[in-house]
């Protein structure tokens, strides 16, 4: 197969898009948070080629991106005053919500569940892609399955050329990483995954929000859980990863210590000339935490080379979107973390 590479800035694009989607075929799209690889969110047919050309588990459910907030209805009942709030305050926006799903939606989505994840998505092309398919597209990040995700279309062409109908080129992913996910369909409102839309900002509107364990720790391939994609090995380059916290001095003696050719440094752009001799690479700036999200995957990318023996990562540290980096790096890092003020 041939695939097709649509720019986001030609007028045709969408329609052209919409037609593939329409027709059961797969596409990637842009969103200001990753690459999606996208399908008809209630064809099975289409969704079990997304699971293939992923290799992605049948355990573990997909997205439903939805143009505007009122079409949740259509795939969701018992939807809660909260949900309202949240979808008109961050929608559209890097936010996707766990809600009780409608027969609608093939199970084949849900990954058996009787839930739906849903999410309206801030990029004007794939929204008119959306309204243009007349279906919701159900979309994973485009990523192959446990590698860092998607985050410019050169990302996804790598992984998918010649196994998808086409690739819409929107430049470069504005967040970084993928979505805050919060569950509403329990007592307490539940954070899955954090992203771009911060816990602080979610507390403001739900003024209660329980941390899924799944987001601070490693979780046992065997559990159960309530976001079956948080226990798989992801966002991991092909080599170890260690993230070496505490000062910027004290790292810097840790990682000279122990760094053997063969090792890379992913650090901050601020501590580029502390690793001169040991093959760094920087994702962003310390002082600017957007910077660190929308590099971060780009950079682990880079790194996934057999070449590498291993990685030293620092990490930012706080709350806010600083929180969704260190998620996604201590998964990279299966959380393997030395801590450099009392480490030999
Ligand atoms: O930013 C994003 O969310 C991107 C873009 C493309 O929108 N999509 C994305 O999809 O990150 P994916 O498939 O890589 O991650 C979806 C996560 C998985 O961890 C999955 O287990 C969880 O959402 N999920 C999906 N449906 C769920 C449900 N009904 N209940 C709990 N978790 C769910
Ligand atoms: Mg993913």
């Amino acid at each position: 197969m041939k695939t097709l590479l649509l720019s986001a800035s030609d007028p045709a694009a969408p329609a052209i898009a919409a037609e593939i989607i329409r027709n059961g075929g797969l596409v990637a799209i842009p969103t200001e948070t990753v690459y999606g690889l996208g399908a008809n969110g209630l064809d099975e047919n289409a969704v079990a080629s997304i699971f293939a050309a992923k290799g992605r588990p049948q355990d573990n459910p997909l997205i439903l991106h939805v143009a505007q907030s009122s079409e949740i209805e259509k795939f969701c009942h018992s939807i809660p005053a909260s949900a309202y709030t949240l979808a008109e305050k961050f929608w559209p926006g890097p936010l996707t919500m766990v809600l009780p799903a409608r027969d609608i939606v093939p199970k084949r989505t849900t990954g058996g569940l009787n839930t739906v994840a849903v999410r309206c998505p801030d990029n004007d092309t794939t929204r008119a892609i959306i309204q243009l398919s007349g279906v919701p597209i159900a979309a994973p990040s485009a990523n192959l399955s446990g590698k860092p995700s998607t985050t410019t279309a050169a990302h996804v062409l790598h992984d998918h050329d010649g196994k998808i109908d086409a690739i819409v080129d929107g430049g470069p992913c504005r967040v970084g990483v993928e979505s805050t996910i919060v569950d509403l369909t329990d007592a307490r409102p539940r954070l899955l995954r954090p992203g771009g839309i911060t816990p602080e900002q979610l507390m403001e509107v739900l003024g209660d929000l329980v941390i899924d364990k799944a987001v601070t720790a490693q979780i046992d391939k065997d559990a159960v859980v309530k976001a079956p994609g948080m226990k798989y090995r992801h966002y991991a380059p092909a080599e170890p990863v260690v993230i070496v916290s505490g000062s910027r001095e004290k790292a810097a003696a840790y990682i000279h210590r122990h760094f053997v050719p063969g090792d890379r440094v992913l650090c901050f752009t601020e501590e580029l000339p502390l690793y001169r001799d040991c093959a760094p690479l920087a994702y962003g700036s310390e002082a600017d935490v957007n910077s660190l999200s929308a590099g971060l995957f780009a950079a682990l990318r880079e790194l996934d080379d057999p070449a590498i023996h291993q990685v030293y990562a620092r990490c930012p540290v706080g709350g806010g979107v600083a929180y969704a980096v260190q998620n996604r790096l201590k998964k990279a890092a299966a959380f393997h973390i030395v801590d450099a003020e009392e480490a030999p």
